[in-house]
């Protein structure tokens, strides 16, 4: 196995090589073994830049942590979950670190989270729980083998030929957001599924309704996917029929690229929804929603069954109040023009002028409110430039034609 302590050391803030070798020297004394698993390692071998670094104690970590905070090494015990033995730890004033102990976990729920079985295991035994064979990498932070990379799963080969392989055949049984992980990073590494893999994936697929599945997790998975705004999560989803999770059939054709120029040129907040929206419109979106993002595939289903509008008052009434998001989906799926036109030229026309400068002007409140208003919006809209004292005076015109 080849050792990569220079690599850790070149790709890592020197606070963070510092604090990683104060903590395997206390492992050292303590009589524990630490490593680092899991993105990070993978990470470090594509060169890629690394975000965030956590500690897998062979053993149990919240006694480690517990000796490091009390060890006279300068570290503050911030968090410690019990029953899952892990710590929080902060080295300074910037840097935390997580410590996990090693475990073995079984889904006896299948499809939903998984319970821990066994703490304090081998490391070997640790990496079987994930979920492809490049994220169970692990890179020894011990004292007689440090930087040494240990690979029990054939990670390295995977990595090499950029290849996603899960670990056991009842993976996606047990784990069905997996499956949109492994999209994420097909996407984001631009990695493929292994053959028996893919295999594993279509099977769970076309035999969906037997499985359970906590649509929590996956959601979670897919804001990750989608918000990072790459076409192909979008491709992939459609190619490899991932949209099952939502429709059983998908059949229309939406240019993925054009999707990303929306989400460059608008810049809607869910980017993800954006996505993942264009299959809701006929499916059933099995996750709980916020407010907000209900409201998105509400207004999406209402312009489907709205009549498109043609002059700019009624193309202003189409989308006014409508979300950003579910207005580019629209047109990503009908290419109507009006969706831009709404967006580039007229959802930033606003009154001056509002019903209580009808009261102003002597009207008294009624219905016809917003038809003087509305007919002001026309007026404004066929882009005829009012300033707010022109606003009154056609208000005041209005108001004596209704009056005759
Ligand atoms: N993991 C898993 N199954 C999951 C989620 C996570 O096996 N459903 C394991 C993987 O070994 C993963 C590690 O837990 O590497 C950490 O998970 P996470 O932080 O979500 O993933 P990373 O691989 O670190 O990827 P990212 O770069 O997106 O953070």
């Amino acid at each position: 196995m080849s050792n990569l302590k220079e690599k850790l050391i070149k790709a890592l803030p020197v606070e963070v090589v510092d604090t990683l070798k104060l903590c395997s020297q206390a492992a050292e004394e303590f009589g524990v073994r630490i490593y680092l698993v899991g993105g990070v390692v993978r990470d470090l071998l594509l060169g890629r830049d690394i975000f965030d670094v956590d500690i897998t104690v062979e053993g149990d970590a919240v006694d480690f942590a517990n000796y490091l905070a009390n060890g006279g090494f300068g570290v503050r015990l911030l968090q410690v979950q019990n029953d899952l033995r892990t710590a929080k730890l902060s080295f300074g004033d910037k840097l935390e670190i997580d410590f996990a102990s090693t475990r073995i976990e079984s889904y006896p729920v299948k499809g939903h989270l998984p319970v821990v079985d066994s703490i304090g295991v081998s490391i070997s035994d640790d990496v079987k729980r994930r979920d492809f064979t490049v994220n169970a990498l692990v890179l020894s932070l011990n004292h007689s083998d440090f930087g040494e990379l240990l690979d029990y799963v054939g990670g390295v080969d995977d990595l090499q030929n950029s290849l996603l392989r899960v670990l056991h055949e009842g993976s996606f049984v047990d784990d069905p957001s997996r499956i949109i992980r492994g999209l994420k990073f097909s996407a984001r590494l631009e990695f493929s599924l292994e053959p028996e893999t893919l295999r594993l994936q279509d099977e769970y697929l076309s035999r969906l309704s037997d499985f359970d599945i906590s649509y929590s997790r996956l959601k979670s998975e897919i804001i990750q996917t989608f918000s990072l705004n790459i076409p192909k999560a979008f491709e992939l989803f459609i190619q490899q029929k991932l949209y099952r999770f939502f429709v059983s059939d998908f059949e229309l054709e939406i240019n993925s690229s054009l999707l990303k120029r929306l989400i460059d040129c608008y810049k809607p907040q869910n980017i993800w929804l954006v996505y993942l929206g264009c299959f809701l419109v006929v499916g059933d979106c099995k996750f709980d929603l916020k407010k907000s993002e209900k409201k998105i595939l509400q207004d999406l289903k209402m312009l489907f069954i709205k009549k498109p509008p043609f002059d700019n008052f009624s193309v202003y009434k189409f989308y006014e109040n409508t979300s950003l998001e579910s207005i580019l989906i629209y047109y990503a799926m009908t290419k109507n023009k009006s969706a831009l036109h709404y967006l580039d030229d007229l959802r930033d026309v606003k009154l001056f002028v509002s019903g209580e400068d009808l009261i102003a002007a002597g009207f008294k409140p009624s219905c016809e409110f917003k038809k003087i208003l509305d007919l002001l919006l026309e007026e404004k809209l066929s882009g005829a430039l009012l300033t707010k004292e022109d606003e009154i005076k056609f208000l005041k015109f209005q108001i004596k034609q209704l009056k005759k």
